[in-house]
């Protein structure tokens, strides 16, 4: 026996694509190890997708239910479980384990509905167990620093964010191709209310959250479908009001030819600014005013603690998407262990929580009140 975590996962069976995203992040810095799982909605599937793992059949179940309630009487059940289906299952997924002091580890957005969020803070309150949500990019190490420098004050007063997250993929119907991914998200019944806004402007409003931590006051969304016959928006322009009068704009959108996962996020305040990009994630920019621009890189000469403890290896040496997702694994795994033995987390451990989550999908439906009343300025609904 090893003092592995002892994860299960619900969704990533043949064919997905977060729950191998998962898998290798919890392996890298070898706290877990996956034993069980449902990995498939279909029991033949998810048989198939743990025989390729490597996992006996008796720990392979046909329905996230029943592995929950044989898991939590197994002697060496599992201690957490990861979620990665598609958002309509997260809550009735989670609300299984939960109840059972299973440790959650969920992709975002935390549920498809509003009303799913907040039940599943309920069931969260009657639980030991931690709830883990993996926007992954908070996980980045220069995404901390940025986060520690804005704390200290380095910036000033935060006047004004610019973020986004462009990409391609859903620029024509792939839906109407039979492709999964694309299936699924831009069906209101399984995505949620929001398309483009849910998927990836819930990841671009997180960062936000956390590289500021100034709280947000108001919004005004203008949300499209550019594609012919699709019921959910693939694209969007949000303004935001922050506490302190700090202003923002946030654009998510999947039909911008020639953008992959362009997340960017740009905060500039009183005393200078700070520009971060994903698909360039081991760079940062310091601009302090009058000065000339900084480039402050991963583990370098400049890298705080809050980006050295999350870093690996020495700097010009890549880090990215994986690193990052297993830093939250790490976090989480740090986080698990104290609430195990019952002794304090330790410090410094960050990853987003069950209330960002909530602060997600009221994020999303706030967007949606807010574009369907011609971009009216709302307020979340928490
Ligand atoms: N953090 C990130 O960067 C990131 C990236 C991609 C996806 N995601 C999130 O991860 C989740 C999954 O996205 P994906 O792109 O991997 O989807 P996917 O369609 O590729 O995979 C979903 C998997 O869930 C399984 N599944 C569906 N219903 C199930 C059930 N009842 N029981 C067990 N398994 C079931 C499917 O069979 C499939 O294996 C979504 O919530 C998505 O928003 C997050």
């Amino acid at each position: 026996m090893t003092n592995r975590i002892r994860l299960g996962m619900v969704g990533g069976g043949r064919d997905a694509f977060i729950g191998g995203v998962h898998r290798i992040a919890s392996r890298i810095d070898d706290h877990y190890e996956l034993v069980a799982g449902c990995f498939s909605s279909t029991a033949e599937k998810s048989q198939a997708s743990g025989a390729d793992l490597g996992l006996p059949a008796d720990r392979v179940y046909g329905d996230f239910t029943a592995m929950a309630q044989r898991e939590a009487r197994l002697k060496n059940g599992i201690n957490a479980v990861a979620i990665v289906t598609p958002n309509h299952m997260h809550y009735r997924a989670a609300r299984e384990f939960l109840k059972r002091g299973i440790h959650v580890i969920c992709d975002k957005p935390l549920t498809s509905t509003l009303s799913d969020a907040k039940k599943l803070t309920k069931v969260a309150e009657k639980s030991q167990a931690l709830f883990v949500l993996t926007h992954n990019y908070t996980g980045y190490p220069l995404v901390r620093q940025a986060r520690a420098m804005i704390a200290d004050g380095q910036l000033g007063t935060i006047r004004v964010i610019q973020v986004e997250y462009p990409q391609d993929w859903l620029s024509e119907p792939l839906e109407t191709t039979g492709q999964k991914q694309a299936g699924w998200r831009t069906d209101p019944a399984q995505s949620g209310a929001g398309g483009s806004i849910g998927d990836i402007g819930t990841h671009a409003y997180n960062l936000t959250r956390f590289i500021s931590g100034l709280e947000l006051e108001s919004l005004s969304a203008d949300m499209q479908c550019f594609v012919d016959g699709r019921e959910l928006d693939d694209n969007a322009h949000v303004m935001l009001r922050f506490e302190g009068g700090a202003r923002g704009m946030l654009w998510s959108s999947q039909v911008a030819p020639g953008n992959e996962n362009a997340l960017r996020i740009r905060v500039f305040g009183t005393k200078g600014g700070l520009e971060w990009e994903q698909e360039d994630p081991n760079k940062l920019w310091f601009t302090p005013l009058g000065e000339p621009k900084q480039l402050i890189t991963r583990n370098g000469a400049a890298a705080s603690d809050e980006a050295a403890r999350v870093s690996r290896i020495p700097p010009g040496h890549p880090e990215g998407y994986l690193e990052g997702f297993a830093n939250i694994y790490s976090e989480a795994a740090q986080a698990i262990r104290a609430v195990e033995a019952g002794t304090k987390r330790p410090d410094g451990v960050v990853f987003p929580s069950l209330q960002d989550g909530v602060e997600g999908v009221a994020f999303v439906d706030a967007c949606v009140r807010s574009s369907s009343r011609n971009a009216a300025w709302v307020t979340l609904n928490l």
